[in-house]
C-alpha cells in the first residue's frame, strides 16, 4: 500500500462525485469507483476512518483463556490482541521497540512473557520490557544507561462492548461510552444491560467465513440495505418481508442499518428458541442491524445477536453468532446467511 498520507482526497478522487452522495435520495448515487478501488485512497480512509476513529478489529471471544494473544493486521498496522491473567482484553503494536520485529506471528499462548524472536527481548502482559539478554555483551543482560522502562510495548487504546474489540490507534477520539452511547441507548430500550451481560459465544457451529471479492465497504453495505431481500432471501421475505423494514441512521453519524417490527421467522420445529428475559413484550418482532463501525455490523433480535466483520486487508467476512446464556446453543443454528 502505498503510504502517502499527504496527499489531499481531491487529488484522488473529483470531489464533485462524492458530493452527489450528500444529495436526495432521487438526485444522489453511491461513492465514486475510486473509493472501492484506489490505493492511495484507501491510504487516506486508513488514517481517516481506521486510526482516529474508534474502529473494530474482532472479538474477545477469539482470545478465549488468559495467556491467548494473536496477532492482527490492520490495512498494515500489525497489533496484537492478548488477554491477560486478569482476564482483560489487551492489544498491542505488534512491534519490537528494539528493531521493529514484528514480535508474534501466528496465535499463540503466552505463559509469561511475549518474547521477540529476533534478539530475544521480552515483555510481560502489560508491555513491560522484562528481559534484554546479552544486551551488555555476551552473559550481561543489562546496559549502563539502558532504561527497560522507556522501551514498553507500546499499547493501543482499546475497549471490549458486546464482545467486540474497539481501538483508537491514534489515540485522539472521544471516549469510547461517548462514542457508543447513541447506539447503545437505542439498544438498551429492548436489550437490558442485565441481559447484554447473558450473551455467550458457542464453542461450535458460532463462526464461519464468507469469502468476499469486494472492498470491505461494499460488503457492510450490504447490510444497510434491504432491497436484495426479494431476489436473494426470498425464504426470509417471506416472514420478513422487504416493505416490513425501515432505515436506521443515527443523528452523529455513528451508525446506520435496517430495521423490522414484524421480525416472526417460522420455525421447523414445534420448538422456540427461548429469549432475552427482559425484552418487551410489545417489541418480541423487533430486529434491527445496525453498521455502526468501520467493517462491522452487528444485528440482534429477542433471542440472538449477530456480528459481522468485514476483513480489511483480506476479502472475507466473519461472522459470528451469539446468543443467551439460555439459549447459545440453538439460537447459533439459527441464522444462515
Ligand atoms: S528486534 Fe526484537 S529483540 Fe531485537
Ligand atoms: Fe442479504
Amino acid at each position: 500500500m502505498k503510504q502517502d498520507v499527504t496527499k489531499d482526497l481531491s487529488e484522488i478522487v473529483d470531489i464533485k462525485k462524492i458530493e452527489i452522495v450528500k444529495k436526495s435520495i432521487t438526485e444522489s448515487h453511491g461513492l465514486p469507483n475510486e473509493c472501492y478501488t484506489d490505493e492511495e485512497y484507501t491510504t487516506i480512509e486508513r488514517k481517516k476512518i481506521f486510526e482516529e476513529k474508534w474502529s473494530v478489529i474482532g472479538v474477545a471471544n477469539s482470545v478465549p483463556n488468559p495467556g491467548d494473544a494473536r496477532p492482527f493486521d490492520l490495512f498494515g498496522i500489525p497489533l496484537i490482541i492478548l488477554r491477560d491473567k486478569k482476564n482483560q482484553i489487551k492489544v498491542f503494536h505488534n512491534v519490537c521497540s528494539h528493531r521493529g520485529y514484528k514480535i508474534l506471528q501466528k496465535p499463540e499462548k503466552i505463559n509469561n512473557v511475549i518474547r521477540c524472536p529476533y534478539h530475544s527481548w521480552a515483555y510481560d502482559f502489560d508491555g513491560n520490557l522484562v528481559a534484554t539478554p546479552h544486551i551488555g555483551g555476551m552473559n550481561k543482560n543489562e546496559a549502563e544507561g539502558f532504561d527497560k522502562s522507556c522501551n514498553k510495548l507500546k499499547e493501543v487504546r482499546s475497549y471490549v462492548w458486546l464482545d467486540l474489540i474497539f481501538v483508537n490507534i491514534s489515540n485522539n477520539a472521544e471516549s469510547f461510552e461517548e462514542y457508543i452511547k447513541p447506539l447503545s441507548d437505542r439498544w438498551s430500550k429492548f436489550w437490558t444491560k442485565e441481559d447484554q451481560k447473558l450473551i455467550r459465544h458457542p464453542k461450535d457451529h458460532g463462526y464461519f467465513q464468507l469469502k468476499v471479492k469486494c472492498n470491505w465497504k461494499f460488503a457492510i453495505e450490504n447490510y444497510c440495505e434491504s432491497y436484495h431481500l426479494p431476489w436473494v432471501h426470498p425464504g426470509l421475505n417471506s416472514y420478513s418481508k422487504l416493505s416490513d423494514h425501515y432505515h436506521i441512521e443515527s443523528d452523529l453519524n455513528r451508525f446506520a442499518g435496517q430495521g423490522t417490527m414484524v421480525y416472526d421467522p417460522k420455525y421447523k420445529s414445534s420448538k422456540k428458541f427461548p429469549c432475552f428475559p427482559n425484552w418487551p413484550k410489545k417489541k418480541k418482532k423487533f430486529w434491527g442491524i445496525c453498521g455502526s463501525f468501520p467493517k462491522c455490523n452487528a444485528r440482534n433480535t429477542q433471542r440472538s445477536l449477530l456480528c459481522l466483520l468485514a476483513g480489511t486487508n483480506k476479502p472475507c467476512l466473519h461472522i459470528r453468532t451469539y446468543g443467551s446464556l439460555l439459549c447459545w446453543r440453538r439460537s447459533c443454528l439459527f441464522w444462515q446467511i
